[in-house]
């Protein structure tokens, strides 16, 4: 210990005292903050209007045994599976694959969403499906404001390297990509997608990034679904009700699925 004045050692003690204080109370602060914020939307609707299930997709009118036969699919239950959809929600993605020659999907993980595309989509359809393989979570490019829970839960849900489809039939319609999808290059897709699912990285900067692809992507009359969308999600929840301004996005009942479709513009 130096030999310092009694004084200097006392103020030191009180500089660090009141700084440990000044750390405690801004902490307490900021987790109350999120707090809040996560309970915002308990009850109050959510800013992107939302729709019933008819009005996705003509497929889905009601008849009065219930839904129609045009809405029938093959899918397999989200029990047990990693990050899955729910039944609801894998129901709307298989039904809308039937109608889409190419789909591309943000985000594989277990590959059971894609392997649902492939077993509804026609026999000639191409399911690209893009993930990160866990070999490359460095190469990463996250953003300074990306929210730290959910680039950790990128990573850890980075794990796979083979996929649910592998071996099956369905296999021959998926095209496996391997990549961070900030660097991906999606020009050759340009124009020519029926459908993109965003369920990549649930980081701001990521579903930005992702999003531009995928209008970059995008077929007159495609559709773009984004799964996610809740407070939980907090960059995803913000940046689509960012983006609802300036894009008729719709919030599908009793998901967490938001849409956009493409409408050309002499149809508008
Ligand atoms: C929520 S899971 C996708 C679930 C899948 N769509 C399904 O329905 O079964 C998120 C996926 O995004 C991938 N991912 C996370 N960060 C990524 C990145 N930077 N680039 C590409 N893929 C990423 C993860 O590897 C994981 O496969």
């Amino acid at each position: 210990m130096p030999d310092w004045p009694a004084w200097l050692t006392a103020l030191l003690f009180v500089t660090n005292l009141l700084s440990l204080a000044t750390l405690y109370v801004v902490t307490r602060r900021m987790l109350k903050l999120r707090r809040r914020k996560k309970r915002e939307f308990v009850f109050s609707s959510y800013p992107v209007r939302k729709v019933k299930l008819e009005d996705v997709a003509p497929c889905f009118r009601m008849t009065r045994y219930g839904p129609s036969p045009e809405s029938e699919v093959r899918f397999i239950g989200g029990e047990g599976v990693v990050a899955s959809l729910t039944d609801r929600e894998s129901w709307i993605m298989a039904a809308l694959a039937k109608g889409a020659k190419r789909i591309f999907e943000f985000g594989t993980c277990s590959g059971k969403t894609a392997h649902v595309f492939a077993l509804n989509a026609a026999p000639d359809a191409e399911i690209h499906t893009l993930t990160l393989h866990p070999d490359d979570l460095a190469e990463t490019k996250f953003g300074l404001g990306d929210d730290r829970e959910h680039r950790d839960i990128a990573a850890a849900e980075s794990s796979f390297e083979t996929f649910f489809y592998n071996g099956l039939p369905t296999e021959k319609k998926v095209s496996q990509i391997f990549s961070d999808s900030k660097s991906y290059d999606e020009e050759p897709l340009r124009g020519s997608v029926d459908l993109v699912f965003i369920d990549g990285a649930h980081t701001r900067s990521y579903v930005e990034s992702d999003t531009r692809k995928a209008l970059n992507m995008l077929k007159e009359e495609g559709v773009i679904m984004w799964h996610d969308y809740k407070p939980e999600a907090p960059d995803v929840f913000a940046f689509l009700n960012d983006l609802s301004k300036t894009f008729p996005l719709v919030h599908i009942a009793e998901t967490d699925l938001v849409m956009y479709r493409r409408v050309t513009p002499s149809r508008a």
